[in-house]
């Protein structure tokens, strides 16, 4: 019997040794210590020995069982602190990253300025509509009452493809594009790129960005403009500002204008900033042109409106108080980066 314990206990010890995870191990139990397991058959031959040989012999076995028991949980322990590790290897997640280090990027002050023109806008109920940047030389100047003979030809000269078509100057155009689809009443604006043939510096550059707007309507008068146009540059720099009208020529308005806004930082008394004018040429505007009216198919007896066209890019430098075009449209992310509103 001495014999028959110790080949058990070798045999244990190296299937418990042998096991790699908890479910072999409670297999082994089940194996040498369940109802059908091994020492629980040792004990059943105990029957057929004498009471000494019993007493002796089951003493072995209560032994071995206490033994058996006290290595599987130990073996538990170790076998649990592999899984566990285990499972930290293959899942971890490396909380050292660091989650704002991503560049998420942000828009671009003129994006940023033009959103918030369109959403003023919208807010007063005018619609946003877009045109192509190639245009034909009728959307461009001739329904604009520019004719091709015309003057202000030369301020906006641009480029031209041989097929007649040209990069569009301002966007007006929109004007005529949106009466072609839009019946009167309506209000509209119209952001977007234009081009002109022009010497780079400081305050020009061949493409910048305009923002056209259009008003038609009964009896729409200047006063309609100048409220407009106030409220626009008040929500623009968070301030109530002052305005006035000097007149000015665009063959698309009569009377045309052009606007200027007080100086918001010396309210009129000359700096720096106006270049001690007291104040800020913004843009042109006026009564759109019975001609212009007249191309969109609208009867100028009996509708009248106000147009406006101003520069979103400096509006953008007034704003940021910017006092160069060019970084405005280089791709210096440091430049940018420094006005970026995400
Ligand atoms: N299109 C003009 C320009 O680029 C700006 C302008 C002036 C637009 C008067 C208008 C306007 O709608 O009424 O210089």
């Amino acid at each position: 019997m001495e014999k028959e314990f110790e080949i058990l206990d070798e045999e244990f010890n190296s299937s418990i040794e042998s096991t790699g995870n908890i479910v072999e191990l409670e297999n082994i139990r089940t194996l040498f210590l369940g109802k059908k397991g091994k020492l629980t058959s040792i004990m059943k031959q105990l029957k057929e020995l004498s009471n000494e040989q019993r007493a002796e012999i089951g003493k072995n076995i209560n032994r071995l069982k206490t033994v058996f028991q006290q290595r599987i949980e130990s073996r538990k322990e170790v076998l649990k602190k592999k899984e566990f590790e285990e499972k930290m290897n293959e899942e971890w997640i490396d909380i050292t990253i660091d989650p704002f280090s991503r560049d998420f990027g942000s828009l671009h002050p003129i994006t940023t300025v033009q959103k918030r023109l369109e959403d003023i806008f919208v807010a007063m109920g005018f619609r946003v509509l877009d045109g192509p940047h190639i245009e034909t030389e009728f959307y461009n100047f001739e329904a604009l009452n520019i004719p091709s003979h015309h003057p202000a030809r030369d301020m906006q000269d641009t480029f031209y493809f041989e097929d007649g078509h040209l990069l569009r100057t301002h966007t007006s155009p929109i004007q005529i594009r949106g009466m072609e689809t839009i019946k009167p009443p309506f209000r509209i604006v119209g952001p977007g790129k234009v081009f002109r043939c022009e010497r780079t510096d400081a305050s020009h550059d061949s493409c910048f960005h305009q923002f056209e707007g259009m008003m038609v309507d009964r009896d729409i008068s200047v006063a309609h403009l100048i409220y407009f146009m106030k409220t626009m540059l008040g929500e623009i720099f968070e301030s109530e500002v002052e305005v006035r009208l000097r007149p000015g020529y665009f063959p698309f308005v009569e009377p045309g204008f052009e606007l200027d806004m007080l100086c918001l930082l010396c309210k009129g008394n000359g700096c720096k900033f106006c270049k001690q004018v007291g104040w800020i040429e913004l843009m042109g505007c006026g009564m759109v042109h019975p001609n212009v009216l007249k191309a969109g198919n609208i009867d100028a007896s009996e509708y009248s409106g106000f147009a406006f066209g101003l520069g979103i890019d400096r509006l953008a430098m007034l704003k940021y108080d910017i006092t160069d075009i060019r970084p405005l449209h280089g791709g210096n992310l440091n430049f940018v980066r420094q006005f970026s509103i995400t």
